[in-house]
C-alpha cells in the first residue's frame, strides 16, 4: 500500500524522505518518488520499481538540496505501475502526493477538462493534483483550495502537498486514509504511518478526518473544512526505532513469531483482574457481555481466521453462535442483523476498506460494534462502539503473525468472559484458564519456538513442493486455515486447508506419490478420526507431516513420515503453540526459497482499498 512522508526544516529534506519512504517499504510499493521545493520551483524525480531505483535517478539527476519535500512509495490502483502514474503528481501551481482512491476521478476530469486542463497519467491523483491547482488558482491561498477541493472529491485520500510561492510548507489533509503530522526542533513531518518519523520523534498528532493541517518549519496549525483553527491532540508512540525495526532477525516476520510471547502478555495481562477477565482498561461496561444473543465476526484474511478460532471458542465455553464474515462479503450481501447481535470487527491495521465497510453497514443496521485492532487511532478503532487493542506492537512483515495469535488470544478470553454470565463457566473455572492463558501460552509459545531448526529441516523436505493441503477437524481445521494462508502467500506454493473429513469427498483424487499433507491434531474426541483421514493419504503415498499435541502422540499410532509434537500445554489452548509451528514452517520454507518473506509479490501489508 501506498507511503508517505513529507519535512520542511533546517536539514536538507531529500535523505530524510528516501529515510523516512524506507521504513515505509513494508506496505508494500511498486514505485517511489519525491519532490523537492528549491529556489522557486518544485523539482520532482520518480521512478518505477524499488527506492534504489529512484536513489539511482536522483544520483543522476542535479542534486536537490531544499529544505522542504515531500515522497510517496506507491501501489497502484489506478493506471499500471510506472514512472509517469508514480506520485508526486505536479502541476504547474502544486505537488501532491496521495495515498487511497478518489472514486469520482472521471466526474473531476470532465470538469477539469472544461476548464482547459489536460492529463498525462492515468492515475486518479493528477485529477485531484489539478482540481486542487484549479482552485488555488482562484485564491492564490493554499488552505482555500483545498478546502474547496475536499468537497468535490469523493473516496479515500491521504494528501501531502507544496505549493508554489509558499515553498516551505507542506499542507496535508486526509479521509479514510491515515496521516499524521510532527515536529520536532529540526522540523516538521508528515507521513503515512508511524515508523517514518520514529528516527526523528516520538510525539505526533493523529490527523483527524477533514482537518486541514499546515506544516511549517517552527509551527503546526491546523484548521477545519470552514478554515477555523482547531486544535489537534498530541500523542506519544511508545514504539521505539528498535521496535520498527529486525532486532537481529534475518525477516521481520521470524522477529514477530519470536515477539509472540510478550506480545501476548502485554495484551492479556491488564484484562485479567484478581484472575477473571476485566475490560476496565478499555472502558467496557462488564454488562454488555449479557445483551447479545448472536455474534458476527466480520475481517478478512488472517484476522478472519483468528475469528474462526474465536467461533470454535465463544460457541464451546458460551454456547452463543458464532457467525465468521469475509468483510468485502459482509458488506454487499445485506446480512441478517437483529439488535441484540455483536458485530466483532477484527484487524490488525485498523485501516482495512472492506473492515471498514463492513463495520459502517453494521453500525447503519443500528448493531452494536466492538473492533479489536492493533493500530492505535486508526479508523476502525475510532469508529465501532467499543475497542480492545490487542497492543502486539508493529507488524512490519507482510504475512501477519504475532497480530493474529494476539487476535485469537483476546477472543479467548471474551469467550471467558462471555460464559460467566450465566453460569456456563463458573469463576472457578474461570480463574484456572485466565492463569493458564496467562503463564502457559506464553511458556508453550516459547517451547514452539525451540522447535525452529526442526521446522526448518521438514521445511527443506517441502521447498520443490507445487501444491500441499493442510487437514484438521474443529478448532484445528481452523489453524489450517491459517497455516495454508500463510504457506502460500510467502512461498508461493499452491496450499488449501480441509477439514479432514472433507477430503474423500473429493479433493483427494489430488493425492498422489508424495503429496505433502500436513495434519494437525490437537483435538481429543476427533484424533482418532483425524487419524483414519491421514491413514487414507499415506496409504495413496502422500508425505505426511504430522503437527500434533504430546498426550495425542502417546494415545495414537499416528501414520506420519515426520512428527512435529508441540509443547505440553492443556487442549484448550493448543492453537496457540499449534499456530506458531505452522507459522514457523510456512517462514522456513519461504526464507530457504529464497523468496522475499517480509514483502511477499502482490501483497500489501494493509489493504485501504477495496
Ligand atoms: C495475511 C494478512 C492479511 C490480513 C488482511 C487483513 O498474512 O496479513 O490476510 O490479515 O489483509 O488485514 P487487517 O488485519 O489489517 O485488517
Amino acid at each position: 500500500m501506498c507511503g508517505i512522508i513529507g519535512y520542511t526544516g533546517s536539514k536538507k529534506s531529500v535523505p530524510i524522505l528516501i529515510e523516512g519512504l524506507r521504513t515505509l517499504e513494508y506496505r508494500g510499493y511498486d514505485s517511489a518518488g519525491v519532490t523537492v521545493a528549491e529556489g522557486g520551483r518544485l523539482a520532482t524525480v520518480k521512478s518505477k520499481g524499488r527506492l534504489t531505483d529512484l536513489e539511482a535517478r536522483l544520483e543522476k539527476s542535479a542534486e536537490l538540496l531544499g529544505n522542504c519535500g515531500i515522497g510517496h512509495t506507491r501501489w497502484a490502483t489506478h493506471g499500471e505501475p510506472s514512472d509517469t502514474n508514480s506520485h508526486p503528481h505536479a502541476t504547474k501551481n502544486l505537488a501532491l502526493v496521495h495515498n487511497g482512491i478518489i472514486e469520482n476521478y472521471a466526474e473531476i476530469e470532465e470538469m477539469l477538462k472544461g476548464a482547459g486542463y489536460s492529463f498525462i497519467s492515468e492515475t486518479d491523483t493528477e485529477r485531484a493534483a489539478n482540481l486542487l491547482d484549479m482552485f488555488f488558482c482562484r485564491s492564490k491561498d493554499p488552505l482555500d483550495a483545498i478546502s474547496h477541493a475536499i468537497k468535490v472529491i469523493r473516496g479515500s485520500y491521504a494528501f501531502g502537498i507544496i505549493f508554489k510561492g509558499f515553498e516551505d510548507t507542506i499542507y496535508a489533509v486526509r479521509k479514510d486514509s491515515p496521516l499524521i503530522i510532527a515536529q520536532n526542533d529540526e522540523g516538521g513531518f508528515i507521513a503515512s504511518d508511524i515508523p517514518a518519523i520514529l528516527a526523528h520523534t516520538n510525539k505526533y498528532y493523529r490527523l483527524d478526518e477533514g482537518v486541514i493541517a499546515k506544516v511549517g518549519a517552527k509551527e503546526i496549525s491546523f484548521f477545519d473544512e470552514a478554515l477555523a483553527p482547531v486544535e489537534q491532540k498530541l500523542e506519544t508512540i511508545d514504539w521505539n526505532v528498535e521496535q520498527a525495526q529486525k532486532g537481529g532477525y534475518p525477516h521481520f516476520m521470524i522477529k514477530e513469531i519470536n515477539e509472540e510471547p510478550e506480545a501476548l502478555k502485554k495484551t492479556l495481562e491488564p484484562r485479567i483482574r484478581d484472575g477473571l477477565p476485566h475490560f476496565g482498561i478499555d472502558a467496557l461496561d462488564g454488562d454488555l457481555f449479557a445483551s447479545f444473543s448472536a455474534i458476527h465476526i466480520v475481517a478478512c484474511g488472517t484476522a478472519m481466521h483468528a475469528g474462526l478460532v474465536g467461533k470454535a471458542i465463544i460457541e464451546k465455553l458460551a454456547r452463543i453462535p458464532v457467525n465468521v464474515e469475509i468483510a468485502s462479503e459482509f458488506r454487499y450481501r445485506d446480512p441478517i442483523l437483529n439488535k441484540n447481535d455483536l458485530v466483532i470487527l477484527l484487524s490488525q491495521s485498523g485501516e482495512t476498506a472492506d473492515t471498514l465497510a463492513a463495520l459502517r453497514h453494521a453500525k447503519a443496521c443500528g448493531v452494536y460494534t466492538l473492533a479489536i485492532v492493533n493500530v492505535i487511532g486508526s479508523s476502525v478503532a475510532r469508529e465501532a462502539d467499543s475497542v480492545l487493542y490487542t497492543w502486539a506492537g508493529p507488524e512490519i512483515a507482510v504475512a501477519s503473525t504475532k497480530a493474529y495469535s494476539v487476535q485469537c488470544a483476546l477472543l479467548y478470553l471474551l469467550a471467558v468472559r462471555m460464559a460467566m454470565v450465566d453460569g456456563k463457566l463458573t469463576d472457578g473455572e474461570a480463574k484456572a484458564i485466565c492463569e493458564s492463558m496467562l503463564t502457559d501460552i506464553p511458556t508453550s509459545i516459547e517451547e514452539a519456538l525451540k522447535l525452529s531448526d526442526k521446522i526448518c529441516d521438514i521445511a527443506s523436505k517441502l521447498v520443490a513442493a507445487e501444491h500441499l493441503f493442510y487437514i484438521g477437524r474443529d478448532i484445528d481445521y481452523s489453524i489450517a486455515t491459517e497455516a495454508s494462508l500463510k504457506l502460500k502467500e510467502i512461498s508461493y506454493i499452491h496450499s488449501e486447508a480441509y477439514a479432514a473429513g472433507e477430503l474423500k469427498h473429493g479433493t483427494i483424487s489430488l493425492v498422489t506419490e508424495g503429496t505433502p499433507i500436513v495434519a494437525l491434531t490437537t483435538v481429543s474426541k476427533v484424533c482418532e478420526k483425524t487419524v483414519s483421514g491421514i491413514r487414507e493419504v499415506k496409504s495413496r503415498g502422500a508425505y505426511v507431516v504430522s503437527v500434533c499435541s504430546s498426550d495425542l502422540a502417546g494415545k495414537y499410532d499416528i501414520p506420519c513420515d515426520e512428527m512435529l509434537v508441540i509443547p505440553q500445554i492443556s487442549e484448550l489452548l493448543a492453537p496457540f503453540p499449534a499456530a506458531t509451528v505452522v507459522q514457523l514452517l510456512a517462514y522456513h520454507v519461504s526464507a530457504l526459497k529464497g523468496l522475499d518473506v517480509d514483502k511477499p509479490r502482490n501483497l500489501a501489508k494493509s489493504v485501504t482499498v477495496e
